[in-house]
């Protein structure tokens, strides 16, 4: 895991003592992400893959009853789109797949706590669009 990070580049603007705490937050999933690993026996598995930076996100799921009943991701890239994927495996582990398929940005954002421009949307989103289009597998 790449564990080089910036502190002063977590969001766009600068943040209110709540969204330092959002940030902390993230740089703590950064550090050490939640459910980071390979799933020798998933359901189902998907990489995506950011061309303007070269980072990855795989995702592993065991889906039981129409439930993620667990959930894993390996891959590399920035604090915030490793951190965003880390926080959505916490989200979603136990939840159907229905509910799952309706978040949206708007969730992502309110997960991460913290003012995200244009530039870092694409990292933000990059968890919840491999999680997407994972279970799009057994959707379509
Ligand atoms: Fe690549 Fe953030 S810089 S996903």
């Amino acid at each position: 895991m790449n564990t080089t990070y910036d502190r002063n580049h977590i969001g766009d603007r600068p943040l209110t003592s709540k969204g330092e705490i959002y940030k902390e937050n993230i740089l703590d999933h950064y550090r050490e992400p939640h459910h980071f690993g390979e799933m020798s026996n998933a359901d189902l598995k998907h990489r995506e893959f950011n061309p303007l930076c070269g980072d990855e996100i795989t995702i592993y799921l065991k889906i039981e009853k129409n439930k993620v009943s667990d959930i894993s991701f390996s891959g590399h890239g920035c604090a915030i789109s490793q951190a965003a994927m880390s926080m959505l495996t916490d989200m979603v582990k136990g939840k159907s797949i229905h509910t799952i398929e309706q978040l949206q940005k708007e969730d992502i954002l309110k997960m991460l706590g913290i003012p995200v421009g244009i530039v870092r949307m694409k990292c933000a989103l990059l968890g919840l669009k491999t999680l997407h289009k994972c279970l799009a597998q057994i959707s379509t």
